[in-house]
């Protein structure tokens, strides 16, 4: 029974080329990124904010789940509407972050642990009653020298494992995202090995935490050269290299793998996801979509500024880069759609 609730809720929401949104910055992140555009960092402009996004016309065409923070899907519209409510009329599936971010690891410079297991039950729960069907929780791997360690890597999967352990006993649908960061010098070949290294160990405490592994998604990061690196390579590079990690290190037991962007561009988030379907491999048992933030939000968060007579030009780049990146998740992205 548990089993097919969970199928049922993937199913929908990947159904028909569909991607998630994750629109669940944090309060910290999400002001962060206002203070940037001089959006004032208050409760009703974040408001304000969730409020075009999840009212966007049409979204639902494009986007199957949209996960939320803790303040959104307690949050109501101006018009008194639960945002969660306002997705789920509109056949959006609420999602929820309930991971409470990352903190130093002790003993470990430059490393981080991710926090939220503590009650972690019973919030299930109360999320379940607020309309969510689906969470997500982050664990963040930073290359540099000397890091990751095995231990920072065993503790994070070691989290991620009891923590989707405990979403599906909820009977939702764990989004299990273990992601290496993009920052640093490091080259496409370190990416990919850490990626492997931990994905694999990953998987394995997941088995461990005996996690019905048809019944979750993965959220990974591409396989790509540090931001500060000098390496180049074409889409098509990256798509294979990218698939050919996970061949080693996903099993084909699960049924879908959704990227984050991870700091790319807005494009570049879309073009290689659409190489990854593009890409000849021998098996491919996965969906392979989308769960982006940043490579659908930011330029409509460039476009909005704060101001109430930008949200109709805001909502139309929401829905311009749902439709590109939806596209994308078949291989039908061009860069003539852009236009
Ligand atoms: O946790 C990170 C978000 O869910 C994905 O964000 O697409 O901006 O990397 P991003």
């Amino acid at each position: 029974m548990r089993n097919e609730v969970l199928s049922k809720t993937v199913k929908l929401l990947l159904d028909a080329g569909k991607g998630l949104l994750a629109m669940d910055e944090s309060i910290n992140t999400c002001n962060k990124r206002f203070r940037d555009l001089n959006i004032p960092e208050t409760y009703e402009y974040r408001q304000k904010y969730r409020e075009f996004i999840v009212t966007t016309p049409g979204l639902e065409q494009y986007i199957g789940g949209a996960i939320l923070c803790d303040e959104t899907i307690r949050q109501d519209t101006s018009a008194g509407i639960p945002m969660a409510e306002v997705l789920i009329k509109k056949g959006i599936i609420p999602g929820i972050k309930v991971d409470n971010g990352t903190v130093p690891m002790a003993s470990f410079p430059g490393e981080s642990i991710t926090e939220g297991l503590d009650g972690l039950a019973s919030r299930f729960e109360n999320y379940r009653q607020l309309g969510a069907r689906f969470a997500k929780w982050r664990a963040v791997i930073r290359i540099g020298p000397g890091i990751p360690s095995a231990a920072c890597m065993r503790f994070n999967a070691q989290l991620l494992a009891q923590y989707a352990a405990q979403c599906q006993e909820a009977r939702m649908v764990p989004v299990v995202e273990p992601e290496v960061l993009m920052d640093g010098d490091h080259s496409l070949e370190t990416c990919a090995s850490v990626t492997r290294d931990l994905l694999l160990q990953v998987f394995e405490a997941l088995y461990e935490h005996r996690v019905d592994l048809s019944g979750m998604l993965l959220k990974p990061n591409m396989i790509l050269p540090g931001n500060n690196s000098t390496q180049l390579f074409t889409d098509e590079e990256i798509a294979g290299n990218t698939i050919n990690c996970f061949l080693e290190s996903v099993p084909a037991a699960v049924p879908g793998i959704v990227f984050l962007s991870g700091g790319q561009d807005a494009q570049s988030a879309t073009a290689r996801l659409n190489a990854i379907n593009l890409y000849q491999a021998k098996i491919k048992p996965w969906r392979l979509s989308f769960s982006y933030s940043r490579a659908i939000l930011q330029p409509a968060l460039g476009i909005w500024k704060g101001e109430d007579q930008n949200i109709q030009k805001a909502q139309a780049a929401i829905l311009h880069r749902a439709a590109c990146n939806h596209a994308a998740s078949t291989g039908q992205y061009h860069p003539g759609l852009e236009n």
